[in-house]
């Protein structure tokens, strides 16, 4: 990664006024204008050359992080995020069984007590109605980011997807296609975070699903609303998906990973019906000589063995891995834009 804009730290406050997010909730991606989305971008990209050293502009910040889900990367990259940012983290990974959670507190109550001990709060939790909690506490917590609500959104992922496609593919969403493809996309929260936030920058979409497992109302409606340039397949097989990508000019493909949990009934069903989203690096290179296109695969991982071919890894495909090292200064520009500088 190199550095792509020389600033002091008077450049990195205009830029976060410019911005103009401080203080907001994050709940959807569609929540930001596309100024504001492109605003986040310009802040991460300044902020690149610090994301594995320190840039001490949120000292005496803390960060809350609580978590009803099992996470990895979505937690310790909001976490490293602020510790590079000079703030400090406070933890909360197993809520249910070591917090308050535990003797029956409410969600309301729990976030509006931890607001009074942190700046900004970054929150995972299986069930989408915690939307109406932030809506009801509004200016009486910290700010909240949404690490992943139920099925329906997981915005900081989409902006990290978003962030990888803007660093790959420049800053002209408007010449993307993407193609979102999953057996599953009515609970893919993660791609349709990345359709919502594309859609908001003007990018083609094509989403690529099963019948019955269709992308939510909720989602659907937000497009409609934001006249999006998108269309659905479905039932295809891993021979049409080549062939689409190819004929369709696809720049990438996203792939938003299994919904259902190890041990969770529909598992096999899934992972059957994933035969036909299975992504080889000798189909990508016959896409290549049919469409010129080196189709960037992007994952938002963990990822499991029948899910793509992992040889993937060492081509120029690979993006999953760098949207891992994008999401850092992503979220150190949320951290920044929202606590502001
Ligand atoms: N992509 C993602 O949300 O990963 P985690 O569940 O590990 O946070």
């Amino acid at each position: 990664m190199t550095l792509t804009i020389d600033f002091g730290p008077n450049e990195l406050r205009k830029q976060v006024e410019k911005t103009c997010i401080q203080g907001r909730h994050l709940t959807f991606i569609d929540d930001f204008s596309s100024a504001e989305l492109d605003n986040i971008f310009r802040t991460a990209e300044m902020l690149e050359p610090y994301w594995r050293s320190r840039i001490p502009v949120l000292e005496g910040k803390v960060l809350c992080t609580q978590f009803f889900q099992p996470s990895t990367r979505t937690r310790f990259s909001h976490e490293t995020a602020m510790f590079r940012l000079g703030g400090h983290v406070i933890t909360e990974s197993n809520p249910l069984v070591s917090s308050s959670a535990a003797k029956g507190e409410s969600l309301y109550d729990a976030l509006r007590v931890t607001s009074q001990y942190s700046d900004i709060i970054v929150l995972r939790h299986p069930d989408e109605d915690v939307i109406k909690t932030i809506e009801m506490l509004g200016r009486d917590s910290s700010p909240i980011i949404c690490g992943g609500y139920g099925n329906v959104t997981h915005p900081t992922q989409g902006l990290l997807d978003m962030y990888t496609a803007y660093r790959a593919l420049g800053s002209d969403f408007s010449k993307m296609t993407v193609m979102i493809a999953t057996p599953d996309l009515s609970r893919a929260r993660s791609g349709q975070s990345f359709g919502l936030g594309l859609a908001r920058m003007g990018a083609r979409l094509i989403y690529s699903g099963t019948t019955g497992l269709e992308t939510s109302d909720v989602i659907r409606e937000k497009l409609k609303a934001m006249n999006a340039n998108f269309s659905e397949v479905n039932d295809l097989t891993i021979g049409q998906h080549e062939e689409m990508i190819a004929d369709e000019g696809v720049d990438l493909v996203y792939l938003p990973g299994c919904s259902v949990k190890k041990g969770d009934s529909g598992r096999d069903d899934f992972m059957k019906k994933m035969a036909e989203y299975y992504f080889t690096l000798d189909g990508l290179q016959r896409i290549k000589q049919k469409s010129g296109k080196t189709v960037g695969l992007m994952h938002s991982l963990p990822r499991n063995d029948g899910e793509f071919d992992f040889s993937i890894d060492a081509s120029k495909h690979e993006l999953y891995f760098k949207q891992i090292a994008f999401s850092v200064p992503l979220r150190m520009s949320l951290l920044v834009n929202i606590c502001g500088v």
